[in-house]
């Protein structure tokens, strides 16, 4: 059932290119990022249950990593009995191969117990313009200080220069 949805998104993606029939050009993204939280450096809570995040996204999961942009944005505890957090971030990407463009994302965040999870991306900037896709998300490490999240990122996507033109 799951490689169906996925088939039938995928081609339907594909009619959507071939159909409009200008410059639109879908170019595929896919990368695994990184993201560190940390709970006392890169986020601030505005109030019970709603935190502002500035979480370092980085191009691998240890300490030679780089630092490649900031998840700006917000995290919400919308759903207490479940402990999930609805999130909202604009991936700022300032090195690495994708410098200049950024991606938006949304979805739930839980815990390391709750499995894994997945994030809608609902657009980009820059290079990454028209972004549409997913990431599967797992976190890999978690202690008192900081959570560690391996994203799996799939994203169809045109370039802001195709679009303008
Ligand atoms: C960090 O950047 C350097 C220089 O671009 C690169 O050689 C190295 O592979 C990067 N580290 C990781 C974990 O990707
Ligand atoms: C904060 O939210 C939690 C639910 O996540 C609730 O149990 C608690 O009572 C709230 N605290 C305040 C001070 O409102």
């Amino acid at each position: 059932m799951a490689s169906y949805y996925y088939a039938v998104v995928v081609l339907s993606m594909i009619a959507f290119c071939i159909s409009a029939g200008h410059a639109l050009d879908c170019k595929k993204l896919q990368t695994t990022l990184y993201i560190k939280q940390s709970y006392s450096q890169d986020q601030r809570a505005v109030a019970n249950d709603t935190v502002i995040i500035n979480w370092v996204i980085k191009d691998g999961p240890g300490a030679d990593a780089n630092s490649t942009g900031h998840a700006e944005g917000l995290t919400i505890h919308a759903n207490p009995s479940k402990n999930s957090w609805v999130t909202l971030m604009d991936m700022v990407f300032e090195g690495g191969s994708l410098a200049g463009s950024t991606l938006k994302v949304m979805g739930l965040h839980a815990g390391m117990n709750d499995g894994p999870g997945q994030w809608s991306v609902i657009g980009g900037t820059g290079e990454l313009t028209m972004a549409r896709g997913i990431m599967n998300y797992k976190i890999i490490k978690q202690d008192t200080n900081m959570r560690t999240f391996e994203i799996k990122t799939a994203v169809y996507y045109t370039n802001s220069e195709d679009i303008m033109a």
